[in-house]
C-alpha cells in the first residue's frame, strides 16, 4: 500500500510547528477528530503530533505496530500508575493471565454461559422500564452484570460494587490526568489504589473457595488447573480483565442504543429476524447474521476506543520513518473507520449491510474496534454477543424513545467515545 510519509530522518516527522500541547490544544480539544485529519491531509500518514508523539494513520503500519507490542513497544504507559513502562516482568505476568483468561471467552466457550448473560441483560433492561436514563450513566453496571457470569458461578454484588468503583474512580482520574502531571501526588490516584485494592480483597477469597458450580466460569477454571495459579495471575484473569472491558463494552453498549433509535428501520429489521431465528445464545453471530452486522457497523462509526497508543521501548522503522524509543506511536479506530481510502462504499453512511457481503468491506487493518495483536481485545466475541442480545431485548420486549436524538453530541474522552447528553426511555410492548 503506498502510504505518504516523510522521506526524511525522524527529526523531520513532519507535524504542527510548534508541537501539539505548546500551541494547539484549544483547536484539537475543540474538535480532535478535524485537528487530526486536517493534520494527516496536510503532513501524510505518518505526522509528529508532539515532541514525543508520533500519529500513524496507515493500515499498514498501524497493523505492524501492534502486531510488535510487546517486543517493540507497551501499552501507553498509564500516568495514573506514574506513567512508567511495565518492567518485562509485569508484561510477562500479564501475559500470562491473559493466557488463562483466554479459553472463558473463545466463542465455542460461550453457549455454556450466554444464556445467563442474555437472563441478566434481560432483567436490568426491564428494571429501567418506564424511567428516564441517560445511557451513559447507566451503562457501566449493566454491562458489569452482563459479564459477571463468565467470572462467577452466581451473582456478587460486592464485586459489581468493588469493580464499578475501581472503574468510577480510575476514569474520574483519567480525566483529571490529562491535565495533571504523571509525578504529582495526588488524591484521585491514592482513591484508584484504595480502589484496586478493594477489587482484590473481594476476589481473594472467592479463589481460596471451590464452587461446585463454577466448572464454566473464570473461577472455576482457575480453581481446576492443575497447579495451584499464581495469586497475581488468578488476580490478573479474574479481575483485571473485567475491569479492562468495562469502559470499552459499556461505551458501545450506549452507541447500540442510539443507533437503533436513530435508524428504525434496522430496529424492524433485528426484531424480524431475532422473531424467527433460532440457536441465539449457541452461535449469535450465525443465527442473527443482521444484528451481528449492525453491530459491526455501530462500532465502526462510535469505536468507543478511539485513539490507542503503543509506547516504543526501543527505536521503531514506521515506514520510511524512525521514531526513537520512549515515543508515544498513536493511532485512531475512528479515524481509520471513517477514511474514505479504506472503504469499499461511502464510510460516513451508516450501513450494517457493508457488513454481509462475503467480500471484506475495507482494506485489511482498517476496521480496529478490539484493536489487534498480542495486546488486542480478549473478549472480541463476547463483546459483540453481548450487543447482539442487547438489541434484540430492546427491539423485540421495549418501545425505545430517545427525543433528543437531534441534539446527541460525540464526547470524545481521554478512553472511550460516548454519547452526551442522550436521554432514553424504555416501556414494555
Ligand atoms: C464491544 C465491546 C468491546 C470493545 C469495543 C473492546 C475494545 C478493546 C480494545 C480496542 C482493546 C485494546 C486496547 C489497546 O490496544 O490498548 C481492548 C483490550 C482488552 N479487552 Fe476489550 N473490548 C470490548 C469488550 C471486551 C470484553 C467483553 C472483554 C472481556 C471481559 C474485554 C477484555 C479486554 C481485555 C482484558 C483487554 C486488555 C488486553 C491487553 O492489554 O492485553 N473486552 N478491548
Amino acid at each position: 500500500m503506498a502510504f505518504q510519509v516523510s522521506q526524511r530522518s525522524k527529526e523531520a516527522i513532519p507535524g504542527p510547528r510548534g508541537g501539539i500541547l505548546a500551541r494547539h490544544l484549544t483547536a484539537y480539544e475543540a474538535d480532535p477528530v478535524g485537528f487530526l485529519e486536517d493534520c494527516r491531509r496536510r503532513y501524510g500518514d505518518v505526522f509528529r503530533f508532539d515532541t514525543d508523539v508520533v500519529v500513524v494513520t496507515d493500515p499498514d503500519l498501524v497493523t505492524e505496530v501492534l502486531a510488535r507490542t510487546n517486543r517493540d513497544s507497551v501499552p501507553n504507559a498509564n500516568p495514573l500508575h506514574g506513567g512508567r513502562f511495565p518492567t518485562p516482568e509485569q508484561t510477562r505476568r500479564w501475559m500470562d493471565a491473559r493466557q488463562l483468561a483466554a479459553p472463558i471467552f473463545r466463542s465455542a466457550s460461550l453457549p455454556s454461559r450466554l444464556p445467563v448473560v442474555q437472563a441478566a441483560l434481560a432483567s436490568d433492561l426491564d428494571a429501567l422500564d418506564g424511567t428516564w436514563f441517560d445511557p451513559s450513566d447507566a451503562c457501566w453496571a449493566i454491562c458489569v452484570r452482563a459479564l459477571l457470569p463468565l467470572y462467577l458461578p452466581s451473582e456478587s454484588p460486592a464485586l459489581v460494587d468493588a469493580v464499578l468503583a475501581s472503574f468510577d474512580a480510575a476514569r474520574g482520574a483519567a480525566e483529571a490526568a490529562v491535565r495533571v502531571p504523571s509525578w504529582m501526588p495526588s488524591r484521585l490516584r491514592r482513591r484508584v489504589r484504595n480502589a484496586d485494592q478493594h477489587v482484590r480483597d473481594t476476589i481473594t477469597p472467592m479463589l481460596g473457595c471451590p464452587h461446585a458450580d463454577a466448572s464454566a466460569t473464570m473461577l472455576g477454571h482457575i480453581q481446576a488447573q492443575p497447579e495451584t495459579v499464581p495469586s497475581d495471575i488468578a488476580m490478573g484473569a479474574m479481575g483485571f480483565t473485567l475491569l479492562g472491558a468495562i469502559g470499552t463494552m459499556g461505551a458501545a453498549w450506549c452507541w447500540i442504543l442510539y443507533y437503533l433509535a436513530a435508524h428504525p428501520e434496522a430496529a424492524d429489521r433485528i426484531r424480524e429476524e431475532a422473531t424467527t431465528a433460532t440457536g441465539i445464545t449457541k452461535d449469535p453471530a450465525r443465527a442473527l447474521p443482521y444484528t451481528w452486522a449492525f453491530a459491526q457497523e455501530v462500532l465502526r462509526l462510535r469505536p468507543p476506543a478511539w485513539l490507542l497508543g503503543r509506547d516504543a521501548i526501543t527505536d521503531v522503522n514506521l515506514g520510511d520513518a524512525e521514531v526513537p524509543a520512549g515515543t508515544a506511536i498513536m493511532f485512531s479506530p475512528y479515524l481509520l473507520h471513517h477514511d474514505e481510502r479504506w472503504w469499499t462504499t461511502d464510510p460516513h453512511k451508516f450501513s450494517p449491510e457493508r457488513w454481509l457481503d462475503t467480500a471484506r468491506p475495507h482494506t485489511p487493518g482498517a476496521y480496529l474496534p478490539f484493536a489487534s495483536g498480542p495486546r488486542g481485545c480478549l473478549g472480541t466475541h463476547l463483546g459483540l454477543a453481548i450487543l447482539a442480545l442487547t438489541a434484540v431485548h430492546i427491539t423485540t420486549q421495549k418501545r425505545l424513545d430517545v427525543p433528543n436524538l437531534e441534539t446527541i453530541t460525540t464526547y470524545f474522552g481521554p478512553s472511550t467515545l460516548t454519547p452526551a447528553t442522550m436521554k432514553a426511555r424504555l416501556t414494555p410492548k
